[in-house]
């Protein structure tokens, strides 16, 4: 069992460290008030090659490992996570979706684009009343012979308002249940599609997140992605790699958390030394490193399960709903740990508690996760469990 890092992946880590100081630090606090969209930040994220990291280079891609993509991701959710879920979609939702099942005339259309933060893309599942539920789609793709016509309603869509693709997924024969469920690549300049307003959320502020009307909105039939019918397969296939990379911004959340907890605790000084020195304090920090640790294991295990083509939706919903979980934890404890400072939006621990409520609720909830993790071990005959080798059934 190897835990060491490439130099590759270091060299990520550290590129990726180093831009989310320099260049979102400033400004997060202002942006994260105002429900700003970090335009700026996006742009320079595309120059780097965060948007499509893990796309092949053939397509203009990163052509890197998912674990080199967790490392970023950890990085720019210790300060922006704004930016990291525009990054997060892009990368886990959006292109790898198109990449994997996408058509070359696709893949040359749009994942060229994608790739390269030319164009940003969101991914359309959610709607007013089908979020966990997700085979009860409302919306309707019917097929109209040379094409599909679109009518419905999407909510909670992250880079819904700032992209010029979106990936829908809607019911084309409600008879066939799931299996009736197709996915189409949209573009946003198209005829019937019109955007909400921005959500004003708890958390994730800046990021931009809105309702999606599409009316009589006429789809070709090349821009299906798949067999017909492939639609809800694609949606959780996607999605168990986009639990990843949430689970890396919950990841990032816990560290970005425990970091500002322990700087502080050295620097303030009660009762005549360092917070750090009193034991309840310094419980609370080895507390939280240990979740840190633990989640972070999770987290890279996930992504290396990925990288060797080892079934990895069972953990990547643990990943998910470890870190997820060890977010909340650190950032309300680092929120406690710098008292009344913590209550302040200076300090950034309460926005970073604020932002780790989502990784409990988007791609999936924990109590979805809990389902996909029961299901897999109670449909298995023996006790031991598959992701602890990459041995198991190929994805
Ligand atoms: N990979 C491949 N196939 C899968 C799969 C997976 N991970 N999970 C399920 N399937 C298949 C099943 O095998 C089944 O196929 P067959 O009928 O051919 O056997 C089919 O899909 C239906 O599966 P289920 O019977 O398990 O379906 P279900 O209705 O019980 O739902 C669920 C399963 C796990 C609860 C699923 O509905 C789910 O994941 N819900 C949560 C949806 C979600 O994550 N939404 C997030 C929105 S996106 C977002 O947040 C993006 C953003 O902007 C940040």
């Amino acid at each position: 069992m190897v835990f060491e890092l490439t130099e590759e992946q270091l060299a990520v880590q550290e590129a990726a460290r180093e831009f989310a100081e320099k260049e979102l630090k400033e400004g997060v606090i202002d942006r994260d008030r105002d429900m700003t969209y970090p335009k700026e930040q996006v742009r320079k994220m595309a120059d780097l090659g965060f948007l499509g990291m893990m796309v092949s280079t053939k397509y203009g891609g990163g052509g890197m490992d998912t674990l080199s993509y967790v490392l970023a991701m950890e990085e720019l959710s210790k300060i922006d996570n704004s930016c990291s879920v525009i990054m997060s979609v892009n990368n886990s939702l959006v292109c790898w979706g198109i990449e994997q099942y996408g058509t070359e005339e696709q893949k040359q259309k749009y994942l060229t684009k994608l790739s390269t933060g030319e164009w940003i893309g969101a991914f359309c599942l959610s709607e007013p009343e089908a979020g966990s539920d997700a085979t009860s789609q409302q919306t309707t793709a019917i097929d109209m012979g040379d094409h599909y016509l679109l009518n419905g309603t999407k909510n909670w869509i992250t880079n819904g308002g700032t992209s010029q693709v979106h990936l829908v997924i809607a019911q084309s024969d409600k008879e066939a249940g799931h299996k009736g469920i197709n996915v189409f690549i949209v573009e946003t300049s198209w005829d019937g599609v019109a955007i909400g307003a921005k959500e004003d959320k708890l958390g994730i502020r800046s990021s931009d997140t809105h309702s999606i009307m599409y009316s009589d909105v006429k789809v070709p039939k090349e821009n299906r992605i798949g067999e017909n019918g492939f639609g809800f397969k694609f949606a959780m296939k996607t999605l168990s790699g986009g639990r990843i990379g949430i689970a890396a911004q919950a990841l990032g959340i816990a560290a970005g958390s425990y970091e500002l907890a322990v700087a502080y605790s050295k620097e303030r000084e009660a009762f005549g030394k360092p917070i750090s020195q009193h034991q309840a304090v310094a419980f609370k920090l080895a507390d939280m490193a240990t979740k840190l640790e633990a989640a972070r294991l999770l987290v890279y295990r996930a992504a290396w399960l990925k990288d060797q083509g080892a079934d990895y939706a069972t953990a990547s919903a643990m990943a998910k709903v470890y870190a997820s979980e060890a977010a909340m934890w650190n950032s309300t404890e680092a929120v406690q740990v710098h008292g009344g400072y913590g209550f302040v939006k200076e300090y950034h621990v309460e926005r970073l508690m604020r932002d780790a409520k989502i990784t409990q609720i988007y791609e999936g909830t924990s109590e979805i996760q809990r389902i996909v993790i029961s299901r897999d071990i109670l449909r298995k005959d023996n006790l031991y469990l598959p992701i602890l080798s990459a041995d198991g059934e190929k994805a």
